[in-house]
């Protein structure tokens, strides 16, 4: 038999940021859960004839075990013998962690963000840009500060691409439509909104790609029932999902303490405790924070917080309605047109 080609860490790491790779980890599910890269399809060597329909990309596809060799050479075998182009990854997992290749780091000190404020809700919005290619995603615009954020994208000489929106916002109508209008862009909200009007229905792991970066969605039910996030270049943007210390209500549109709890605990605490959390809105004069001060700090939602006491906190809020709330959620089902009131 041919001695298989092997791909280095370093070569791997490149295509990953120009998004030219599949990465398959094929190791059990165990080694996978105590850590794998990020991003990586897991199907273990033994279940992949049967299963490989799962990677549906036409990329290369690496393969990957814990040390390189055996298994992750099995495993690109199989891919090539029923026509993928695989190679598996020199050393395995363990090289990636030995050579401390971090692609997080890496992407975050190329994306471009801004963090912008609208101050009668307190609610941030948040534009992402390639700093090459100068493609722009525009994440919970607010609709007072849409001329705003149209002069940034034009001053810095930007072509946005997509406006999405964590969730059906309570408190703010979006901005969402009238940046469509004057751009061009596609409006984005998840699926499960029954928003129309919305060029894409977004459900859990959909990849949005602008120049070299891809948003992955995440759907994380509790605040409302169709709350999204978005990890993007080893940043999140968690709507109302977690905030700095704090978490969003779920006291209305079918918001669910257990399911928020499940939410931060099985999607956002999974993801590297460095990732840098940029929350929807702020009270207090912060900007952002990370997962792992999350995890420690979070007086509502730490991970050594039992789901019981969160849901009885959650339970106890008692917080006045938010005050635009009868105008802001009809309007944002219409992605943000505001609805006329009929005179009879
Ligand atoms: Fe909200």
């Amino acid at each position: 038999m041919n001695q298989l080609k092997t791909i280095s860490a370093e070569i791997l790491l490149q295509l990953m940021i120009n998004n030219n790779v599949t990465v398959l980890d094929i190791r059990n599910l165990e080694e996978f859960q105590n850590g794998h890269i990020y991003g990586a399809i897991h199907i273990p060597v033994e279940e992949l004839s049967k299963k490989h329909d799962i990677i549906q990309s036409n990329n290369l596809i690496v393969t990957y075990c814990g040390k390189g060799g055996g298994r992750s050479d099995r495993a690109a075998t199989i891919l090539n013998e029923i026509g993928r182009t695989s190679l598996p990854l020199e050393g395995g997992y363990y090289s990636w962690i030995q050579k401390n290749i971090d692609l997080t780091n890496h992407q975050q000190n190329e994306i471009m963000i801004h963090q912008l404020f609208e101050k009668e809700s307190s609610s941030y919005t948040y534009l992402l840009a390639d700093k090459i290619t100068r493609e722009a995603v525009l994440i919970d615009p607010v609709l007072e500060t849409v001329d705003r954020d149209l002069r940034l994208i034009e001053d810095l000489n930007l072509e946005l691409l997509y406006i999405l929106d964590t969730h059906l916002h309570a408190d703010h109508i979006t901005g969402s439509s009238k940046i469509k209008k004057q751009t061009g862009a596609k409006s984005g909200v998840s699926k499960k909104a029954g928003v129309c009007c919305a060029d894409l229905e977004l459900i859990d792991g959909q990849e949005i790609k602008f120049g070299r970066f891809t948003i992955k969605v995440l759907e994380t039910p509790g605040h409302t029932s169709e709350s999204l996030s978005f990890f993007c270049a080893g940043s999140v943007f968690t709507g109302d999902t977690l905030l700095i210390r704090s978490a969003g209500r779920t006291d209305f549109q079918n918001g669910s303490s257990s399911e928020l709890f499940d939410s931060i605990h099985n999607k956002l605490y999974t993801l590297p405790d460095n990732t840098k959390v940029f929350p929807g809105h702020d009270y207090n004069g912060f900007t952002h924070t990370t997962i792992v001060d999350e995890k420690r700090l979070n007086s509502r939602i730490s991970n050594k917080k039992e789901k019981e006491d969160f849901i009885k906190i959650m339970d106890n809020l008692k917080l006045p309605k938010p005050k635009k709330i009868d105008e802001a959620v009809p309007a944002n089902l219409q992605c943000g047109k505001q609805i006329q009131k009929q005179s009879i």
